[in-house]
């Protein structure tokens, strides 16, 4: 156990977490999407302390994130469909699986060829990785299995004494975690639907179907994600049969407008005036809800833009694969 310390950003706090990251520790700090546990990219031993603090599998690889294009180009050989998704997107919330090259040790790749890397859209991420000097490996800072921490004090309920230092930025802005493409063929294929849409994706490069042996290609996606402590349902509005609810349960909705009929008197309500706010909120909401009560219904929003990404998780959280 060490002792977490929390800071809110300023550049004393940001100096004092770049020579943690330096002397191979582990800081958690925001960016654009959900909050990141942070460790040297370039160096075994702290990546194997981010696999031990969130009880993460060692064969699901982490994602690089870096301040340069530069830093990218050092880490992994991009081929011309990365780099016109990253003159496109980046800093933004996409990551980009590449090549690697050898200077990224096994353990960041998860014994992978490749490399995921992504240049946040946030200053302090960008100011910590630069004042680093050095790609910073981070995962979603929460325990291996939970919803993503969007808030420190979501950091802190995960991995209090796991982690060196919290960078307090408040609540992140897009609140789902960026959107992973394979580009080390001729086109590109999400292997995570993200913040970043995929129709936005598609205005830029050829998007190409996963295909079911591809699946390897994306080991996260073999694991259980996003659960809540209490069981969820996931809800669609548009499919005319109800959730099946058992009356007793004090029971949370969170969704985009007037809960289910039959969830006759939820003890709490979490409704989101469009799709975007519903990313924002909706895993602090699960978070908040599982102290509150003892199952969730959550509503799936329609497909488009940031609505695949949520789909995919409250699916997820739900327990099915
Ligand atoms: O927005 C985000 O992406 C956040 C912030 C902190 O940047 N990070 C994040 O990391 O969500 P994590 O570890 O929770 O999810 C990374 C995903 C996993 O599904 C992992 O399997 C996949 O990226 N991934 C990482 N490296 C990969 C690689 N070389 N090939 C295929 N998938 C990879
Ligand atoms: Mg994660």
């Amino acid at each position: 156990m060490t002792k977490t310390i929390v800071r809110s950003f300023s550049n004393e706090a940001i100096d004092e977490a770049a020579a943690i990251i330096r002397a191979g520790g582990l800081v958690a700090f925001p960016t654009e999407t959900v909050y990141g546990l942070g460790a040297n990219a370039l160096d075994p031993q702290a990546a194997r302390k981010i696999y031990a603090a969130k009880g993460r599998p060692s064969d699901n690889p982490l994602i690089v994130h870096v301040a340069t294009e530069e830093d990218a180009e050092r880490c992994a050989e991009l081929t011309e469909t990365a780099r016109d998704l990253i003159n496109n997107f980046w800093p933004g919330p996409l990551t980009v699986v590449a090549r690697s090259r050898d200077v990224v040790p096994n353990d960041t790749r998860g014994g992978l060829n490749t490399v995921a890397l992504r240049m946040p859209d946030d200053e302090r991420a960008l100011a910590l990785i630069a004042r680093s000097s050095v790609p910073i490996a981070a995962p979603s800072a929460n325990r291996s299995g939970r919803p993503s921490p969007t808030t420190a004090s979501a950091v802190l309920e995960d991995l209090d004494g796991a982690v060196d230092m919290i960078i307090d930025g408040g609540a992140t802005i897009r609140g789902v975690e960026s959107t992973v493409v394979d580009t080390t063929t001729g086109s590109a294929v999400i292997l995570r639907n993200g913040a970043l849409a995929a129709e936005d994706i598609e205005r830029v490069v050829k998007l190409s179907e996963i295909e079911a042996c591809d699946v390897r290609r994306s080991p996260g996606t073999r694991y259980r994600h996003y659960a809540p402590q209490v069981p969820l349902i996931a809800w669609d509005r548009a499919e005319t049969s109800a959730p099946v609810i058992d009356p007793a349960k004090r029971s949370v909705f969170i969704g985009l407008g007037e809960p289910p009929s039959d969830l006759r008197s939820p003890i709490s309500l979490y409704i989101f005036n469009d799709v975007e706010n519903y990313a924002r909120g909706l895993f602090s909401a699960m978070r908040s809800a599982e102290h509150e009560g003892d199952l969730i219904v959550a509503e799936l929003p329609d497909i488009s833009g940031i609505g695949a990404a949520l789909r995919d998780r409250i699916i997820r959280a739900a327990g099915a694969k």
